[in-house]
């Protein structure tokens, strides 16, 4: 991961928040059984079809997460793909950046937020995405790259 080529090619941010890094074991009947790793080398392949490179992060951490969105900003990133795990349904500081940067940012889940649970009803980087795509599994991060060319 964070594996970029030296190439002139338009770079995507792909960052994925909390308990991403687990993905495989962790609760696979809802996230699947691919891990980040395997998602990361979908997204590799696919990106380089696209004409674009991809660069996939994952981090536990708030902070990490808003960092990473002010530098694809600060580096002309042409979009970021953004699975911030809970702090999706609890950081006004994701949105804050989100609505800071000028970058179009795809929400994406592997699971579908609204089938679920109450508390992950309301999202706070879906109210200041460009726009979201979720539920379905790996192909959700897939759909989301396939759309960056159009945006
Ligand atoms: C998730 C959905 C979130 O509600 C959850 O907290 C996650 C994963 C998803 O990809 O389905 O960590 O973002």
């Amino acid at each position: 991961m964070a594996n970029r080529p030296d190439t002139a090619r338009p770079v995507v941010y792909v960052l994925n928040g909390p308990n991403l890094n687990l993905l495989g074991t962790r609760e696979p009947h809802i996230y699947g059984a691919e891990t980040l790793d395997d998602i990361a080398g979908s997204l590799e392949d696919r990106a380089i079809e696209l004409g674009l490179d991809v660069d996939v992060r994952q981090s536990n951490h708030e902070g990490h997460l808003i960092d990473w969105l002010h530098e694809a900003s600060a580096t002309g990133a042409a979009a970021v793909l953004l699975n911030a795990g809970a702090y999706t349904h609890t950081s006004v500081a994701l949105y804050d950046a989100i609505k800071a940067i000028s970058v179009p940012v795809i929400e994406v889940h592997l699971s579908n937020p609204h089938t679920r649970e109450a508390f992950r009803h309301q999202s706070y980087v879906g109210m200041a995405a460009k726009a979201t795509i979720a539920g379905l599994g790996s192909l959700s991060y897939l759909l989301a790259l396939e759309a960056v060319p159009r945006l």
